[in-house]
C-alpha cells in the first residue's frame, strides 16, 4: 500500500500546529487550580524544575522518535516504537498511544463544548444582570441538561455533539486543515489572552459592597509569585507539579510523535520542539495565571479564590464577574474567554485524534474521511457516559486513568526505550540531526539518567500515596514500624479497588431508580 505522505505546509504551520497541540485548556482551567492548590507559590518551582529536567527532554525524545518512525512510514506510536528496536513488546505498548488519545478525548471535547455553548450565551446576553449564585446555577442547569438553546433542549448534549462535528470535519481535511486552523487560532488566542490578562492585571483594588469584600487582584498574583523552597522536601508538590508538566505539554499521549512523522526528514528538532514547548509555558505561566486568579481575586479576595477554586470557576463565576465591567464590556471579555478556551481546546483535541488516523492510514489504507469519521464516532460513544453520568464522577475517573496515569507508564516506557534500548548515542544524534539550536550536553546526560529516575519517582510517589498526601507524618510512622498509611488516591489502591467500578455502580443505581 502506497499512499503519498503528508508534509507540514511551512516552518510557521508546523509550530503553531504543535503549540496548539500543547496549549490547551490545561493551560486555562488546570494550571490556576493545580497552582494554588498546591500552595501558590510552593507550587511553582518544583513545576519549573519539571519543565526543564522532564518536560524539555520529553518533547525532544518525542519528536524525534516521531521524525524517525515517520521516515519509515509510520504515524502512530506502535509502529514508531515498534522500529526503534528489536521485539515485538514496543509495539503493545504503543498501542497506549492511540487509545490513551480517544479516551481524553471523549471528555475533554466535552469540555470544549462548553466553552462553545458559553461563548454564544455571552454574546446572547444570557448571563446579564444575573448574581453570581444564579450563573453558578446555570452552570449546574447546564450540566445537568436542563437548559435548551435556541428552543433546543439537552444543550449540553447539542454542544457536545457540534464540538465533535466540527473536530471530525476539521480532521477530514488532514494536516493542512489542522495548520491552517491553528494558524488563525493560536494568533488570536494569544491576542484575546492579553486582553484579559491586561484586565487582570489592572484591576487593582475594589472597595469593600454589600456585595463583595475588600479585595486586591494582586494578591492573587502576589501568592502565586512569592516563591517558598520548601515545597522542595514535598513530594505531594512535585507529584501535581509533574502531573500539570505532562498534561500541559501534550507528552506522553502520541500527539506528539504523530505530529512530528509529518517532518521532512532532515527538519530540525532541537529549536522547533524547544519553541513549541516555550510558547505552551508563555501562555501557561504568564497568560494562564494572570486571568481567573486576579479577577476572582480582585473581586471575591485571596480566601475566596483559595477555598473555592476548581475549574468549573471559569464557568460558575467569570460571566459574573465579566457583568460588573458593564454589558457591554461583559459580552466582549465573555467572548474573548470562552473564545480562547475554545480556540485552545479544539486545536489540542484535534491533536488526539491524529495518531488514530494515521494508524488506520498506515495499517489498513483508511482515507481521511474514514479516518475522521470513525474517531468521532468512537470520541461520541466513549464522552456519552461523561456526558450523561457526570455527577457520578465518571469525568473524574477518565481524567485520572486516562489523562494522568497512562501518560505516566508510557513516557516512562518511551524514556527507557529511547535513551536505554535505542541508546543514548543514537538518540543524541536523532535529536541533533538538522538541529538549528545547539542544545547544551548536559541534557544528554538528563535525558539518559535524570529523566527516567524522575519518571521512576513519580509513578512510585503515585502509587504508594500516603494519607493526605503528607510524606513526613507517612516516613515517621512507617520507620515506628507501624506500616505505610496508603491514601484512597493512591495509585495502588485505586488500582485495587477502582473508583470506575463505583461511579458506574452510582450510575447504575441512579437510572435503576429513575
Ligand atoms: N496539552 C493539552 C492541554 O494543556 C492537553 C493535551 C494532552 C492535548 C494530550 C493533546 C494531547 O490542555
Ligand atoms: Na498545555
Amino acid at each position: 500500500m502506497t499512499i503519498k505522505n503528508e508534509v507540514w505546509g511551512s516552518r510557521i504551520g508546523l509550530i503553531l500546529a504543535m503549540a496548539g497541540n500543547s496549549v490547551g485548556l490545561g493551560n486555562f482551567l488546570r494550571f490556576p487550580v493545580q497552582a494554588v492548590q498546591n500552595g501558590g507559590g510552593t507550587f511553582i518551582i518544583p513545576y519549573l524544575v519539571c519543565f526543564v529536567l522532564m518536560g524539555v527532554p520529553l518533547l525532544w525524545i518525542e519528536w524525534s522518535m516521531g521524525r524517525f518512525g515517520g521516515k519509515r512510514g509510520h504515524h502512530s506510536t506502535p509502529f514508531i516504537l515498534n522500529s526503534m528496536s528489536k521485539g515485538s513488546l514496543w509495539k503493545y505498548i504503543g498501542v497506549f498511544g492511540i487509545f490513551t488519545n480517544i479516551a481524553v478525548a471523549a471528555y475533554y471535547c466535552y469540555i470544549e463544548s462548553w466553552t462553545l455553548s458559553y461563548a454564544f450565551h455571552s454574546i446572547k446576553g444570557t448571563f446579564a444582570g444575573l448574581s453570581q449564585t444564579e450563573v453558578a446555577q446555570y452552570f449546574s442547569s447546564y450540566i445537568n441538561m436542563s437548559t435548551s438553546f435556541l428552543g433546543i433542549p439537552n444543550e449540553a448534549i447539542l454542544f457536545f455533539v457540534i464540538c465533535i462535528l466540527i473536530n471530525t470535519y476539521i480532521l477530514s481535511k488532514g494536516l493542512a486543515g489542522i495548520e491552517k486552523v491553528a494558524k488563525i487560532m493560536m494568533p488570536l488566542l494569544i491576542l484575546f489572552g492579553i486582553f484579559l490578562a491586561v484586565r487582570g492585571l489592572t484591576l487593582g483594588t475594589s472597595m469593600a459592597s454589600d456585595q463583595f469584600p475588600l479585595a486586591n487582584a494582586w494578591d492573587g498574583l502576589n501568592y502565586l509569585w512569592t516563591p517558598e523552597y520548601d515545597s522542595l522536601l514535598k513530594p505531594g508538590v512535585w507529584l501535581a507539579a509533574a502531573g500539570q508538566i505532562f498534561f500541559t505539554l501534550s507528552v506522553g499521549m502520541g500527539t506528539i510523535h504523530c505530529y512530528a512523522a509529518y517532518l521532512d526528514s532532515r527538519d530540525d528538532i532541537a529549536l522547533n520542539a524547544a519553541t513549541a514547548g516555550f510558547t505552551n509555558e508563555f501562555v501557561e505561566v504568564v497568560l494562564g495565571s494572570l486571568i481567573v486568579i486576579p479577577i476572582a481575586a480582585g473581586y471575591f479576595g485571596l480566601d475566596w479564590v483559595k477555598e473555592n477554586i476548581s475549574f468549573g470557576v471559569a464557568f460558575q463565576s467569570m460571566p459574573f464577574l465579566f457583568g460588573q465591567w458593564g454589558d457591554v464590556m461583559a459580552a466582549l471579555a465573555g467572548v474573548f474567554w470562552f473564545g480562547l478556551l475554545f480556540f485552545a481546546g479544539i486545536t489540542s483535541s484535534l491533536a488526539m485524534g491524529t495518531p488514530w488516523m494515521g494508524f488506520m492510514r498506515d495499517e489498513f489504507g483508511w482515507g481521511k474521511i474514514k479516518g475522521a469519521v470513525s474517531f468521532g464516532t468512537l470520541t461520541l460513544l466513549l464522552g456519552l457516559p461523561c456526558v450523561l453520568f457526570y455527577q457520578y464522577g465518571f469525568f473524574d475517573q477518565y481524567d485520572y486513568w486516562a489523562g494522568t496515569v497512562s501518560l505516566v507508564i508510557f513516557a516512562l516506557a518511551e524514556t527507557i526505550l529511547f535513551a536505554w534500548i535505542f541508546g543514548m548515542k543514537k538518540g543524541w544524534k536523532e535529536i541533533n540531526d538538522g538541529a538549528d539550536l545547539v542544545i547544551p550536553g548536559f541534557f544528554k546526560w538528563v535525558i539518559k539518567f535524570v529523566t527516567p529516575l524522575l519518571l521512576i519517582s513519580v509513578f512510585l510517589g503515585a502509587l504508594f500515596t500516603p494519607e493526605a498526601n503528607n510524606w513526613i507524618a507517612a516516613f515517621a510512622q512507617f520507620s515506628a514500624g507501624e506500616g505505610w498509611p496508603l491514601d484512597n488516591n493512591s495509585l495502588i489502591l485505586q488500582l485495587s479497588n477502582s473508583g470506575l467500578k463505583e461511579s458506574l455502580a452510582l450510575a447504575t443505581d441512579a437510572t435503576e431508580r429513575a
